[in-house]
C-alpha cells in the first residue's frame, strides 16, 4: 500500500539530508556483530572454571542461566570484559556501518515525538548502546533540527550492563565530562553531558530509568538476552540444560531434564506445533515494562533485530570472527556455544510473535518489517542520491555504495534484520467526526508512522 507521509516528516528528512556536513563513514568490514576469534590457546579459562564449579555445586543449569553467565557475569562476562573493545573486538552492526542508519532513526524519533503532540519532555532511552554510535548519530540529528525541538527538554538515558562499554559510550557522547557514581548501588551509575549540554545517564536496568514521555530504541539488544530452550519428547515438553560432560570434565554438554521444569510447564504455549522452542522470558519482561511505560507516560519503542514470527526452532549460536557459526542443540554433540564460554558473543533470533503477545493489548504493535523496507520508507535512497551527487572522490563513492548495499541488500542485512514498534494507541487513533446535529471539531489525521509506511517525496 502506498500512502503519503505527512509533510512534517518530509521536512524533518530534508532538514537532515540537506546538511552539507561531511559524511563520516565507518569501517564496513562485515555485517552483524564482529568479535575477536575464540582463540583456544589464548582464551582465559576463568569462565569455564567458574561454570564447572557452579555446575558441580548445583547440577545442570538452564540455557538461559548459562547465557546470562557467559554474557553478563560481572567479572568474566563477554560484554563486561575489557578485551572485547580492542581493535579485534569491535562491534560491526548497522550503526557502525554507516551514520545514515542512526540519522534515519533520529528522524523516526522526532517524527514520533511530533506525532505525540510535541510533549515538553523527550527522554531518549537506548537499551544496549554498544559503542554509543547510534545515540551519537541520533543526537546530531537533534542538533541539526534544534528549531523543531524548540524548547523541549531532551535527556538521554542508556541502559547498559557493561561498565567497560559504558566508559566507551561516555567517551563518544560526552567526551571527558562523565563521572561514575560514588556508591556502587546508585541507580544512575554514571552521568555526563553532551557538548550541546544534554544530560546523559547510565543505568543497569530499564526499571531504574525515570518515568516520563520516552522514545525507546533497542538495536541488536534482544538477541543478546538469555533464552530458555525446550525439546518436545514422547513424555511431553522438557527443558534443555547445560551440564559437565561426564567423559571430559573440562567440557560442557547439553542434557534434557527427565521431568518438566517450572519453565517448561509455563513458557511453552499450549498449542505449540514445533518440536523445539526457544523462549526469551527476559525479553518478554522488558517488552512488558516498555508497554506499561508507553501506556502510562506516552512514547514509543523501536526494536531492531534479527528474528522470526514464532516459526524457527534452534537458533542459539556463536557470533565470531565475521563468521556466522551455526551450532545448535540437535544431534547432542559438543557444540560451539558450549566451547570456550566467554570468549565470543552468544545470540538467538528474536521471536517477534512472543514479543507481540507479551506486550499485550495496551499498546499497538507495528511490524516486523524488514530493515530494507524500513530504511527505504525512511528515505535512504533519497539520502544516498544526494550524497553521491555531492561526492567526487571515487573511494568515498565506493564506500558509500558498499555501506548502502550492506544495510539494504536482501542477501545481507536488508532482509535478515527487522524493525518492530510499540506505540501508544492514541498515536494511530482515527480522527473524530461530527456526529448527528452536533458539530464536533474534527482533529487532524494522525501522522503516519514513518518507516512502517511507504514514504513519498511529492
Ligand atoms: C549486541 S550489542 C549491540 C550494541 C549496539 N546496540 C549496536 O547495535 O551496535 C548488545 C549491547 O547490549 C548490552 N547488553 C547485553 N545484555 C544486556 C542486559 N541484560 N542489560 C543491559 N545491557 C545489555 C551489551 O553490553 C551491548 O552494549
Amino acid at each position: 500500500m502506498r500512502s503519503f507521509l505527512g509533510l512534517k516528516t518530509q521536512q524533518l528528512l530534508s532538514g537532515v539530508f540537506s546538511s552539507s556536513a561531511a559524511v563520516r563513514w565507518r569501517a564496513a568490514r562485515t555485517r552483524l556483530l564482529c568479535t575477536s576469534s575464540p582463540d583456544e590457546g589464548k582464551r582465559p579459562p576463568s569462565m569455564l572454571r567458574h561454570l564447572t564449579s557452579k555446575l558441580k555445586a548445583t547440577g545442570p543449569i538452564s540455557v538461559a542461566e548459562y547465557m546470562r553467565e557467559v554474557l553478563t557475569n560481572p567479572v568474566t562476562g563477554y560484554y563486561v570484559k575489557n578485551n572485547m573493545l580492542g581493535p579485534d573486538g569491535d562491534f560491526i552492526t548497522s550503526p557502525e556501518i554507516s551514520q545514515i542508519f542512526g540519522e534515519l532513526l533520529g528522524v523516526w524519533i522526532l517524527s514520533e515525538w511530533m506525532g505525540a503532540g510535541r510533549p515538553k519532555q523527550l527522554q531518549l532511552v537506548e537499551l544496549g548502546p554498544g559503542k554509543g554510535s547510534l545515540a551519537s548519530d541520533v543526537l546530531r540529528v537533534f542538533s541539526q533540527l534544534q528549531s523543531v525541538l524548540c524548547e523541549a527538554s531532551v535527556s538521554v538515558h542508556l541502559v547498559e550492563v557493561s561498565p567497560a562499554l559504558s566508559r566507551l559510550q561516555a567517551q563518544t557522547l560526552t567526551g571527558d565530562s562523565s563521572r561514575e557514581a560514588d556508591a556502587e548501588d546508585e541507580l544512575v551509575y554514571r552521568r555526563g553531558e553532551t557538548a550541546a549540554g544534554l544530560p546523559v545517564s547510565w543505568y543497569r536496568r530499564l526499571d531504574d530509568v525515570p518515568t516520563g514521555f520516552s522514545i525507546f530504541i533497542a538495536h541488536e539488544f534482544f538477541d543478546a538476552l538469555p533464552i530458555h530452550k525446550f525439546q518436545r519428547t514422547e513424555k511431553g515438553w522438557r527443558e534443555v540444560m547445560v551440564d559437565i560432560d561426564p567423559e571430559k570434565s573440562d567440557q560442557l554438554r547439553f542434557v534434557v531434564t527427565p521431568s518438566p521444569t517450572l519453565a517448561s510447564s509455563t513458557f511453552v504455549h499450549a498449542d505449540e506445533r514445533r518440536d523445539h522452542v526457544e523462549v526469551c522470558a527476559e525479553g518478554g519482561v522488558i517488552v512488558q515494562q516498555l508497554a506499561r511505560r508507553i501506556v502510562e507516560d506516552g512514547g514509543a519503542a523501536l526494536i531492531a533485530d534479527y528474528g522470526h514470527e514464532g516459526t524457527k526452532t534452534d537458533t542459539f549460536r556463536v557470533l565470531s570472527s565475521n563468521v556466522f557459526v551455526r551450532t545448535g542443540f540437535k544431534g547432542h554433540r559438543l557444540h560451539d556455544v558450549l566451547a570456550s564460554p566467554g570468549s565470543a558473543d552468544l545470540t538467538a533470533d528474536v521471536d517477534f510473535s512472543y514479543l507481540r503477545r507479551t506486550a499485550g493489548g495496551g499498546v499497538a504493535c507495528l511490524g516486523p518489517v524488514t530493515q530494507r523496507t524500513f530504511l527505504k520508507n525512511m528515505g535512504i535512497d533519497t539520502r544516498m542520491q544526494a550524497l553521491l551527487r555531492n561526492c567526487r572522490d571515487p573511494s568515498t563513492r565506493k564506500q558509500l555504495i558498499s555501506s548502502y548495499d550492506m544495510l539494504t541488500n536482501p542477501e545481507k542485512m536488508g532482509e535478515r534484520f527487522h524493525f518492530f514498534s510499540l506505540l501508544h494507541h492514541s498515536r494511530l487513533a482515527t480522527p473524530t467526526r461530527a456526529t448527528g446535529m452536533k458539530l464536533e471539531k474534527t482533529s487532524p489525521a494522525p501522522l503516519p508512522v514513518a518507516g512502517f509506511t511507504e514514504l513519498s517525496f511529492s
